[in-house]
């Protein structure tokens, strides 16, 4: 965990830090955050971030306290002061404090809140893959916005790891949209498929940068939905997000897929990611 912390004008101590009781982020959950993987010690495709993070801002008329071009050149300097080299940023921005009541408030000033984490790249589970089950979707109808609000997701995510698996793959009747924090892609016949980035899922930037590289090693994409049936049999499924890169999934509902063991779409994908970081 890191020492210094940036509360929106100041790197401070974590015991430094004054979030009010009265903080909308704590009562509605009212506020936008970003997950930034750290590489070298530099921000892994930032525009992509800032550019989701302005999206989902203006989709919650929250309005940054600061430009992008000032949030990045602080996140940049709190990871020089933790010393960060490989890990992830975590920022959150909030609607600010005010006495709770739904409308928003007149005065308040939004909260920021960013600090780093020292985290490995998920060696072990990449090489292997992850089990998974399936959950039924109840999330609202935004799921592009990347919002405090995660009860659905931290329920799916606790629900997997009951059931002995370790992750939730999310469907809509049937229809697979993502997992509780990552994308979903298939191999079918040697193309990739997965959700298009529309409301009902997270526009993933890992997902962005799969998509590249699928198409720059003339792989064919797919950008559509497809059912649990499907998944069930393709020739090959993973996982992409921030902390999970590319990481196979080899069984859900308790049924192998294909052979049960990561495919070579799959393993040239995390080759290709692997290139890119670095
Ligand atoms: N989650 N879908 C959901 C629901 C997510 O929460 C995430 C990321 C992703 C992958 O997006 P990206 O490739 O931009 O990380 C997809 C972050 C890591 C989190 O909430 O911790």
């Amino acid at each position: 965990m890191s020492s210094v912390y940036w509360d929106g004008r100041r790197f401070v101590g974590k015991e430094e830090i004054r979030i009010s009781p009265d903080d909308r982020g704590y009562y509605f959950g009212d506020g936008v955050y970003e997950v930034f993987r750290v590489y070298g010690g530099r921000l892994y495709e930032p525009k992509a971030h800032f550019d989701r993070l302005v999206r989902t801002a203006d989709g919650l008329r929250l309005k940054l306290p600061l430009s992008v071009e000032a949030i990045e050149e602080n996140l940049t300097r709190l990871i020089a002061h933790n010393r960060l080299s490989e890990g992830t940023v975590y920022m959150q921005i909030t609607r600010g404090a005010a006495p709770r009541s739904h409308p928003f408030p007149q005065e308040a000033e939004p909260v920021v809140l960013a600090y780093c984490n020292e985290v490995p790249r998920p060696a072990a589970s990449m090489e292997a893959g992850i089990k998974a089950i399936t959950v039924p979707d109840i999330r609202w109808l935004r799921c592009d916005y990347k919002t405090l609000n995660l009860l659905p997701n931290v329920l799916a995510k606790q629900e997997a790891l009951d059931a002995g698996a370790q992750d939730a793959i999310l469907h809509r009747d049937g229809t697979v949209t993502e997992c509780s924090a990552s994308n979903i892609m298939i191999v079918k016949d040697g193309a990739v498929v997965t959700h298009p980035a529309d409301n009902w899922i997270l526009h993933g930037v890992t997902r962005g940068v799969v998509l590249r590289l699928a198409r720059a090693s003339e792989i064919e994409t797919i950008e559509r939905a497809f059912t649990v049936e499907e998944l069930l049999n393709a020739d090959e499924a993973f996982i992409t997000g921030t902390t999970v890169e590319v990481t196979p999934v080899v069984a859900v509902d308790g049924q192998a897929i294909d052979n049960g063991s990561p495919g070579p779409v799959t393993r040239r994908l995390q080759r290709e990611f692997a290139a890119t970081i670095g």
